[in-house]
C-alpha cells in the first residue's frame, strides 16, 4: 500500500517542524507548499538529509506549484504571517484572510478528499474561512487549537504538581483567543478533578488561578519571549498529533476548532470543542454539559470568534 501523502501549506517555521515530525515518525511522504521560491525545496531537503541518520523512510519534496499537493490525504496549513510582540492574534485578520482563499482554493482543485487542519491565526475565523473558500466537508476541515492550549496547561499543571504530564488530563474550550475556557472541573491528575485537589490541599484555588491565565496568555508569552515570530515546536507537535488521529482511525478524543451546528449551544460556526478525530475526520463533538458560570465563560468566547467572522465577512463580501 502507498504510503499516506501529507501537505504542508506554509514552510515557515511550523510548517518546517511539522515536515521533520512527520518524516520522523513515519506518517507519510511529505510535500511541502510555500510561496516563498526556495524555502519549501530547501527545507525538504535538508530534512530528507537528516533520514540516513534518523532511518526513517519518507520521501520530502518542496514545491511552490499547486499541482504537487494532489490527491492530499492530510493538509495542515500554516501559510500565513505570525504575531510580532504587541500584537494580538486578531490583528492578523486581513491579511491571512487573503492567504486562506488561495490556500482554500489550491486545496479545493487539488486535494477536494483531505482532511484539513488549520493552524493559521486568528484560528477560529481562519478555519471557518479556509472551509469557505474550499468547500469542502465541514467533518473534514478543522483547527488545531486546543490541543495546543490542553499541553500548555497540562505542562504547567504537572510542574505546578510535580508529576509526570502523563498522568495530567486538561482541556481548554472556546476560541483560540484571550477568551478560552481552561475547563477546571474537567481536568484531573490521574483522574482527580483540579477542584477536588484544591480541596486536599495538594494546591490553592490562587495557584489554580494564576495557571488558568498563564494558559490563556501562553501563545502571547513565547511571542515575548521570541521577539521576532510565534510558537513552533508545540503547535506543530499538537497538529501532528491530530494528522496521526486521523490516518491511524484512533478515534482520539481532542478538543480542536470543529464546525458546529448546534452543540453546546452553538450554531453554524467553527469554535473550540471536544471531539473525537478518526478517518472519517471529526467524526463526533463531544456535547458536555458546562456549569452555568464556564457556560457564560464560554458563550463570551463564542461571541468574541462570531465578532472575528463578521470583520471577515465585511473584508470579504463573498463569504457573506
Ligand atoms: N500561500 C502559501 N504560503 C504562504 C502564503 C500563501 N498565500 N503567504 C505566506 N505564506 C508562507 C510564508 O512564505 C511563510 O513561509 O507562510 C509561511 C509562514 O511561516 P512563518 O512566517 O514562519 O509563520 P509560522 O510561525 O509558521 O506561523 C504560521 O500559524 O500559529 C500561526 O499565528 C501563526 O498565522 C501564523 C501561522
Amino acid at each position: 500500500m502507498a504510503r499516506p501523502k501529507i501537505a504542508l501549506i506554509g514552510a515557515g517555521q511550523i510548517g518546517g517542524t511539522l515536515a521533520h515530525l512527520a518524516a520522523l515518525k513515519e506518517l507519510g511522504d511529505v510535500v511541502l507548499f510555500d510561496i516563498a521560491e526556495g524555502t519549501p525545496q530547501g527545507k525538504a531537503l535538508d530534512i530528507a538529509e537528516a533520514g540516513p541518520s534518523e532511518g526513517f523512510d519518507a520521501t520530502l519534496k518542496g514545491t511552490t506549484d499547486y499541482a504537487d499537493i494532489a490527491g492530499a490525504d492530510v493538509c495542515i496549513v500554516t501559510a500565513g504571517v505570525p504575531r510580532k510582540p504587541g500584537m494580538s492574534r486578531d490583528d492578523l485578520l486581513g491579511i491571512n484572510l487573503k492567504v486562506m482563499k488561495s490556500v482554500g482554493e489550491g486545496i479545493k482543485a487539488n486535494a477536494p478528499d483531505a482532511f484539513v487542519i488549520c493552524i493559521t491565526n486568528p484560528l477560529d475565523a481562519m478555519v471557518w474561512a479556509l472551509q469557505q473558500f474550499s468547500g469542502l466537508p465541514a467533518n473534514k476541515v478543522c483547527g488545531m487549537a486546543g490541543v495546543l492550549d490542553s499541553a500548555r496547561f497540562r505542562h504547567f499543571l504537572s510542574v505546578e504538581f510535580g508529576v509526570s504530564m502523563k498522568d495530567v488530563t486538561a482541556f481548554v474550550l472556546g476560541g483560540h483567543g484571550d477568551t478560552m475556557v481552561p475547563s477546571v472541573r474537567y481536568s484531573t491528575v490521574a483522574g482527580i478533578p483540579l477542584p477536588d485537589l484544591v480541596e486536599m490541599g495538594w494546591t490553592t484555588q490562587e495557584k489554580m488561578d494564576a495557571i488558568v491565565q498563564r494558559t490563556r496568555d501562553g501563545g502571547a508569552e513565547i511571542v515575548g519571549l521570541l521577539g521576532n515570530g510565534s510558537a513552533y515546536y508545540a503547535p506543530a507537535t499538537s497538529a501532528i498529533e491530530m494528522a496521526e488521529a486521523y490516518l491511524k482511525d484512533q478515534k482520539r478524543v481532542l478538543p480542536c476548532a470543529a464546525y458546529c451546528d448546534g452543540e453546546l449551544g452553538v450554531d453554524d460556526m467553527y469554535v473550540g470543542v471536544p471531539t473525537v478525530i478518526g478517518a472519517g475526520g471529526i467524526e463526533k463533538i463531544v456535547n458536555i454539559k458546562l456549569t452555568k458560570e464556564e457556560q457564560e465563560m464560554f458563550d463570551k468566547s463564542v461571541d468574541a470568534v462570531k465578532g472575528l467572522v463578521k470583520a471577515c465577512k465585511e473584508i470579504d463580501p463573498s463569504l457573506a
